[in-house]
């Protein structure tokens, strides 16, 4: 193979911890959060110090994350949720991995073309607002699966803040206020949704007003006194199937009686000597991670440093390797043979390598498999325990405040997660990924994720914690940090904050945050042949929260004297908070 990295290809190989790279610090990237016992990193402080209580109270931290996750679904509206779903990967003291998968399935009655019109075209919206684009709630029966099995704490307690919470309201700070936004117009056309997020003359909550959520809070009683029947068999479901029916929608009361949470082997892979641990299908986030991972372990990164023409020229052709093959071969793993093992094989990491110019980028319509024809919201957040047990949990309610309805007495947002299904065969969803087949809709199916919560080992220890919500760009997000920290020796903070570059195969752009790259890289990139252009809404570059263990830096680890935990959110996150003990 002619390539410009031969003759440095022997340092990658050779990289460890001692040929860790220096590179400068980012002036703009606070101090992380440092603690000795416990870690809880999400997208709202007062959830945080939700997870923070539990964990000081003797809780683990799957108790936190449960905890969390309630708290979330209150004080963190636009993604937090108990109407949506999502993924959590457990990493216990002892070694042991394992992952929820608590997604949307979709309902009985939905059919494969259930969003298009007799012409076969998508009718614009109906994947995305109102009940129809409703998927049949997880989150729930996940976080009591997992409290059950891996927790120690009754349900009372862990529901007890988030129930608070609803009930007297909490104060809210700019970053509440500024998420809102995202959702106001939307939730103003239904009047449950408005009848709590903005206030009775119809204007947006103000900083320093109260946010109270009494149907919520009896929602989530019923859950802290019953158990899951209460929302699946209960009430609950009852409420939502009902506003369904009245306002077009086709959840039954089926739908919520059949839900199950899979437990299911989390995806593994190695780079460059660490154990990466990752969301399985119907995630494509791990295999992807794992399959760019792969691909991008032949090349001297660290060398070629951080931002430069070479090194996003390497991650970019991985990149869009990769998600051909996220778009075109994986979904729910109930209903396709997912070639997981194939995208894992390093031999067909070297396969893809072969096929990169070192000189020219790859042209994503000739990668076209046969028959293939925005602000968003989701919430990463990351938790290591006083013991070592981690945990990283992303779940969503896909787009900002989901489908934008609330069942009438329930005041829970419901989901919109159908969307990540392929509607149309080659026609791009709301992440303008073109998908095909094997994510096409079917009744109980899973729609194929991006969501990638990891966790990260090194000689058997717990070394990073680490996630992002961003839709399609989740996957992205979540390896730029892991590179950051791994290849470009950043702190966990300074890997967070660092702009991002993406590409997702179609459309064929190099995507790149403001600065992420200077007017002469962006020069190289283009006599190369890649289309860069600059994304400047950064509500579309995620919220990464992550935690690093034993060091805030790898050369902090390796000088040892590190603070034993240290957790970073992502500046981009409004009201997100690293909190530690
Ligand atoms: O599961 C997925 O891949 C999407 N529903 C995630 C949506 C998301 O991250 C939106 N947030 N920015």
């Amino acid at each position: 193979m002619q390539t410009r990295f031969t003759t440095v290809v022997s340092f990658t190989v050779s990289l460890a911890l001692s040929t860790i790279p220096i590179t400068t610090a980012f002036a703009a990237s606070p101090e992380p959060a440092k603690a000795e016992h416990g870690m809880v990193v999400s997208a709202q402080h007062l959830a945080s110090q939700v997870g923070v209580d539990v964990l000081k109270n003797g809780g683990n931290a799957v108790d936190a994350a449960v905890a969390v996750g309630y708290a979330l679904a209150v004080v963190y509206p636009t993604a937090g949720n108990v109407g949506g779903g999502g993924f959590m990967t457990i990493r216990l003291k002892d070694g042991k991995t394992t992952f929820l998968d608590f997604r949307e399935r979709a309902p009985l009655a939905s059919t494969k073309t259930m969003y298009l019109d007799d012409k076969s075209n998508i009718v614009k919206g109906l994947s995305l607002d109102g009940y129809l684009a409703v998927g049949v709630p997880g989150s729930v029966a996940g976080f009591e699966l997992a409290r059950e099995k891996y927790g120690t704490k009754k349900r009372e307690e862990l529901l007890g803040p988030a129930i608070r919470l609803a009930r007297d309201g909490f104060e809210l700070v700019q970053g509440d206020i500024n998420s809102f936004k995202a959702g106001n117009k939307r939730l103003a056309k239904d009047p449950a949704a408005a009848a709590i997020f903005l206030k009775p003359d119809g204007k947006p909550y103000a900083v320093g007003e109260t946010l109270v959520q009494t149907d919520l809070a009896a929602t989530l009683s019923g859950i802290s006194d019953k158990g899951t029947d209460s929302f699946y068999k209960g009430a609950t479901a009852d409420a939502i199937v009902k506003a369904s029916q009245d306002k077009g929608g086709i959840l039954a009361k089926q739908d919520f009686e059949q839900y199950k949470v899979r437990e299911l082997e989390p995806v593994k892979c190695n780079y460059r000597g660490y154990d990466i641990v990752s969301s399985p299908p119907p995630s494509s986030g791990g295999v992807i991670i794992c399959e760019i991972l792969n691909v991008l372990e032949g090349y001297p990164l660290s060398y070629l440093g951080y931002g430069s023409a070479e090194t996003v020229h390497a991650m970019v052709e991985a990149m869009r390797y990769a998600y051909v093959d996220r778009n075109s071969a994986l979904g729910d793993p109930d209903f396709v043979d997912n070639p997981v093992s194939k995208l894992l094989d390093k031999a067909y990491a070297k396969e893809i390598r072969e096929k990169i110019s070192p000189f020219k980028a790859g042209v994503s319509k000739e990668l076209m498999p046969k028959g293939l024809g925005e602000s968003h919201e989701t919430t990463h957040y990351s938790i290591i325990d006083d013991e070592g047990n981690a945990v990283a949990v992303t779940y969503t309610l896909n787009g900002s405040f989901g489908a934008g309805v609330v069942a009438p007495g329930t005041g829970v947002l419901l989901n919109n997660e159908m969307d990540d299904f392929t509607s149309k065969p080659g026609v791009p969803n709301l992440y303008g990924l073109v998908q095909g087949e094997a994510n096409a809709i079917a009744p109980k199916k899973t729609p194929l994720s991006s969501m990638s919560p990891t966790i990260i080992s090194k000689d058997g220890k717990p070394f990073m914690v680490i996630g992002s919500p961003g839709g399609s760009r989740i996957i992205t997000i979540t390896l730029e940090a892991i590179l950051n920290v791994i290849d470009h020796g950043m702190n966990i903070q300074e890997a967070i904050d660092a702009p991002r570059i993406h590409h997702q195969w179609l459309p064929d752009k190099v995507y790149m945050e403001p600065y992420a790259l200077s007017a002469d890289t962006r020069k190289v990139l283009s006599d190369m042949g890649h289309t860069v252009q600059i994304d400047k809404d950064w509500s579309i570059w995620g919220q990464a929260a992550g935690i690093l263990v034993g060091g805030a830096s790898l050369s902090d680890i390796e000088r040892g004297g590190g603070a034993r935990y240290n957790g970073a959110i992502d500046s981009r996150a409004s009201s997100g908070e690293a909190k530690g003990y």
